[in-house]
């Protein structure tokens, strides 16, 4: 292996920096020459692909987003794409690759393993919703850019008694609510691991300011239901004024915080190591304490596990 080409994809997470950093130094130090793939698959699609030197990764580390931009592609999903990406490796001698991103970016890396390119997938997404690692790229940073904000919508919210509904990101995982939930206290979450009852959303609010709370927060992961909506539900139910906040895009940026940092940078000097024993088609994981990797394809098809004793907590201790 005498030269890697490394790439983000999909939507960007904090501490993706710090791992195209790790790849970087990691490959220098492997005696292995880096390069940069710009704007994700379409960036290699489009022939994107430049060396990269210790000090293009300087001062990145405490960055968010990333440098090398990212993209979604979805024309990646056809052939006649992959097969140009291939070439415009082949033509530069490089034939490792290293995706990091989600789960959509992995099936990206299966199809140029399936045309000769050796991959290996870093899990980076603030959604944390890859199977097989204990917790991906970002997700620790955007949990808490999504805690300090609800921390400030309870000031505002006891002050005048009145009920928090919060929307966060996480597409079809609930671990930045679930997590936010209990991270804040909130008298109730709602997640696509939970599905969204109406009736049983209110009825817990209602019993909440029953007990005299002054203020409740409920945190829902985006677009379980219209949150605004909700709000004028539970206004009307409880007689209690209710706001609506939509964290949104704020929760991926952002300075990535020690533990994601750490993640990067472990996860990707073992992705570099990997493909410099000629490994490929594997996934870099967290599992416990270890760095470790799973088969691609197998990580790409396999479900991820619901913390439920997690889910009961929120319930149990909102009291
Ligand atoms: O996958 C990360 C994520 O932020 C999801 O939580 C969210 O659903 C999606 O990306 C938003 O995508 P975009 O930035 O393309 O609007």
């Amino acid at each position: 292996m005498k030269k890697i080409a490394v790439l983000t994809s999909g939507g960007d997470a904090p501490g993706m920096n710090a791992a195209i950093r790790a790849v970087v130094r990691s490959c220098l130090h492997y005696g292995i020459e880096p390069y940069g793939v710009y704007d994700g698959f379409k960036g290699l699609y489009e022939n994107k692909i430049e060396p990269l030197d210790r000090k293009d990764v300087s001062r990145i580390i405490n960055r968010g987003g990333t440098i090398l931009g990212s993209a979604r592609f979805l024309e990646f999903k056809e052939l006649a794409y992959q097969e140009q990406a291939v070439k415009n490796l082949k033509n530069k001698d490089i034939n490792g690759l290293i995706v990091i991103g989600g789960d959509g970016s992995f099936r990206g890396a299966l199809a140029l393993n399936k045309l000769g390119v050796y991959t290996i997938g870093i899990p980076a997404t603030i959604d944390n919703d890859i199977a097989g690692t204990d917790y991906t790229i970002g997700f620790f940073t955007a949990l808490d850019t999504a805690v300090e904000s609800i921390d400030k919508l309870r000031d505002t919210s006891f002050s005048h008694q009145r009920c928090s509904v919060v929307e966060v990101m996480g597409r079809h995982c609930g671990d930045l609510a679930l997590y936010a939930g209990i991270a804040v206290g909130s008298e109730f979450i709602v997640t696509p691991e939970t599905g969204f009852d109406k009736a049983l959303t209110l009825e817990k609010v209602k019993e909440s300011f029953e007990r005299n709370k002054r203020h409740a927060i409920v945190v829902l992961t985006e677009k379980m239901t219209d949150v605004f909506e909700l709000s004028r539900d539970i206004e009307e139910t409880t007689s209690h004024e209710t706001r609506a906040t939509v964290l949104g895009h704020v929760q991926r940026g952002g300075t990535p915080q020690a533990f994601d940092r750490v993640l990067s940078t472990e996860m990707a000097e073992r992705s570099v190591y990997l493909l410099s024993q000629n490994e490929t088609s594997k996934v870099v994981i967290l599992k416990g304490k270890e760095i470790t990797e799973l088969d691609m394809e197998r990580a790409v098809n396999m479900k991820k596990e619901t913390p439920n004793k997690r889910y009961g907590l929120v319930g149990q201790l909102k009291n």
